[in-house]
């Protein structure tokens, strides 16, 4: 007998979920995860769809300080509650310093348990009655998710096309609100392309408004000592800027920081939902984190040679006519059109030794659904070999 099958609520909600499931199969939508089944093969030499840019994880000296500290710092693994509660342990704070220090352009910073938690928060702190916000069409699912959990209404949130400054600025002068708020990615996780961010930045002062930029898939690869696209911009220290630096890509671990000025950090300890009712992240996590941070500036060599095999891959894709969205990243998004094409792609990669995933709706429009090449600095031009072989028409 199947769990509660003679309760009549949950008879009725099984059924909801299973014409919703088959509904998804149905559409070519159905997703599940690679461990359902735990004799997934695992072993691929190339993988492209991880956010590892830099290979960290599992880079052995990386594991091997993390490890030394542990048994000399004797963490504990939970930080025991929420930070305003039990959970606020000294290496929390530290790592707060440690990530301002690195990136030079902040005052202070607030780490969150995931990026998720992060934006959720913004979206929620930024909301006055006299704030209308800009919000780039193809803003990641947290960005939009913090803006629907606030009080924002309809008119308050004004949506424009995909980095359209021409757009936005239109927006923006027609914006009678006290505070103005922009809010984009510096690169674009599904289209690894980036708005222009002098141009961007030049709109704010002109226009009186912020912006808050989070830099996801910029941490770590891009800038100095990888320390972001927002760092690189020449006028920064006036700028009003709140970043968003979640940890789980290039940092290779888990959280994200809120970074801004001392006021904000202050203000999110006491208004953030998603920062006050939960509990604090890792101590363990928090302490490969803070290596991670102090490696960054020895890691221009990965930095250097991502950004060779990047441009190598988007000309050979351009030569060949490959349909890859135009960008500099090293996310290089491969439009598939539908479904089925995709899976073929997917299958063929498989077979040679390569792992990668289809992204579909709701994720991507229907139509554009796309192979994610998700680049990162253990590849070398021989593996590049391998995948052009795989996705050239
Ligand atoms: C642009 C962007 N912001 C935020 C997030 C959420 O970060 P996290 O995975 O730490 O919740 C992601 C990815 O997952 C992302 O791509």
């Amino acid at each position: 007998m199947s769990q509660a099958s003679n309760n009549k609520s949950f008879e009725g909600f099984d059924a909801y979920m299973k014409e919703a499931l088959t509904q998804a199969q149905g559409e070519g939508n159905l997703r599940s995860l690679i461990y359902d089944n735990l004799d997934s093969p695992t072993e691929f030499d190339i993988d492209l769809s991880h956010n590892d840019y830099l290979n960290l994880r599992s880079f052995q000296p990386l594991k091997d300080a993390v490890f030394k500290e542990l048994q000399d710092l004797h963490l504990p693994f939970g930080s025991g509650g929420s930070r305003l509660l039990g959970g606020d342990q000294k290496i929390l704070r530290q790592l707060e310093q440690e990530f301002v220090k690195w990136l030079g352009c902040y005052e202070d910073a607030l780490y969150f348990p995931s990026g998720y938690a992060a934006n959720e928060a913004i979206g929620q702190a930024i909301f006055t009655n006299d704030t209308e916000v800009f919000s780039d069409q193809l803003n990641h699912a947290s960005i939009i998710d913090g803006l629907r959990l606030s009080h924002w209404t309809r008119d308050q949130k004004k949506i424009f096309r995909h980095n359209d400054l021409n757009q936005l600025s239109e927006l923006l002068a027609a914006s009678e609100a006290t505070i103005k708020c922009i809010i984009t990615e510096s690169i674009f996780s599904m289209d690894g392309d980036s708005p222009r961010l002098p141009e961007l930045l030049e709109l704010c002062q002109i226009h009186n408004a912020m912006l808050i930029l989070d830099e996801a898939h910029a941490i770590g690869v891009y800038g100095k000592n990888g320390s972001g696209l927002a760092s690189e911009l020449t006028n920064i220290e006036n700028a009003p800027i709140i970043g968003i630096y979640p940890c789980g890509k290039a940092l290779a671990t888990q959280g994200a920081f809120v970074a801004g000025t001392i006021t904000l950090r202050k203000y999110l300890i006491n208004r953030a939902r998603s920062f006050i009712y939960t509990t604090a992240p890792s101590p363990w996590m928090a302490l490969a984190l803070k290596n991670v941070i102090k490696l960054m500036p020895d890691l221009e060599e990965r930095r250097v040679h991502l950004s060779k095999i990047t441009n190598f891959m988007r000309s050979e894709f351009k030569r060949l006519g490959v349909a890859c969205l135009d960008g500099d990243s090293h996310i290089v998004p491969v439009i598939v059109g539908d479904q089925t094409k995709g899976e073929q792609i997917v299958e063929k990669a498989r077979e040679k030794g390569i792992a990668c995933r289809l992204i579909r709706p709701p994720t991507v429009a229907p139509d554009s659904c796309r192979i994610r090449i998700s680049l990162h600095a253990e590849l070398n031009f021989e593996s590049c070999h391998r995948i052009i072989e795989v996705f050239k028409p």
